[in-house]
């Protein structure tokens, strides 16, 4: 299959997080990125979603999405979805990167939101909202603000997309999820078309990580979600930087 576009990037491991700093740091701006498509070859069925509603008094700041915890480094937020730091007691080693809640305050009609970065000092009922999400949800307050949330699908219907991390080779691997309808939870990889998997460990700052790479420049991708639903890409390239458009989304 043709390759997708190397993006060169000066992506690196985010250091700074997003609170108790109001400030953000400036946004890099991304070229575009060429993404090749893949065939999805399984979907499976899913346990169904249900979670209990988090209460919390809640902040915000100026937002991070590209130099975020969760390394959204060539992300945009989808029409609609704002983003979130999320607590730091609760990060489960990025587990809830991409993951999107319903943030509910005082009065008025709930948000959605996209967690995105870490907010270390921040109790798990304790969101730091991107500005426009806090105003959004109450605009004459100013914080803290009561709210609640639970996780939801983020209602996203264009297909998630597998982004290889900077310095990726067949000796050292690192990919990271984004655009997902659901949390991921888990990405193997095979090299044998799909007949076994091996696995990547996630890291804190959301790229699933195999450090002594997998031998190939040429995997297939299985990606699944906190519910059970898979996504499987073949022929992803395993090379620095760029993207791959995968079939679908959970
Ligand atoms: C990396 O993959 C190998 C198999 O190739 C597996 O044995 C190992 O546990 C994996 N390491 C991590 C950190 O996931
Ligand atoms: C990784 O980069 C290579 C080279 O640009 C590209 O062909 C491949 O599609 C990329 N894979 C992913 C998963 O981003």
């Amino acid at each position: 299959m043709a390759l997708g576009l190397t993006l060169l990037s000066n992506w690196a491991r985010p250091l700074a997080c997003a609170c108790p700093v109001k400030d953000h740091s400036p946004h890099r701006t991304s070229a575009a990125v060429t993404g090749t498509s893949a065939a999805v070859i399984g979907t499976s069925a899913a346990v169904s979603g249900t979670s209990a509603a988090v209460s919390g008094t809640s902040t915000f700041y100026g937002g991070n999405l590209n130099g975020g915890m969760c390394s959204f480094s060539t992300y945009t937020l989808p029409s609609g979805i704002y983003g979130t730091a999320f607590s730091g007691s609760a990060w489960a080693t990025a587990a809830n990167c991409g993951a999107c809640i319903e943030v509910t305050g005082p009065s008025g009609d709930p948000i959605t939101a996209m967690i995105v970065d870490q907010c270390p000092e921040c109790d798990a009922g304790h969101l730091d909202l991107f500005e426009d999400a806090f105003k959004k949800l109450s605009p004459s307050s100013s914080d803290p603000l009561s709210t609640s949330y639970t996780f939801v699908d983020c209602g996203i219907k264009t297909p998630l997309v597998l982004h290889n991390k900077s310095g990726t080779s067949q000796y050292w691997f690192a990919m990271q999820v984004v655009n997902a309808n659901e949390p991921v939870s888990v990405l193997e990889v095979s090299t044998d078309g799909g007949s076994t998997w091996k696995s990547t460990t996630r890291t804190e700052y959301n790229f699933f990580q195999n450090e002594s790479g997998f031998g190939t420049t040429t995997v297939a991708v299985r990606v699944t979600s906190a519910s059970g639903k898979t996504v499987v890409v073949k022929n992803v390239g395993v090379v620095s930087d760029s993207q791959i458009t995968a079939g679908s989304n959970f």
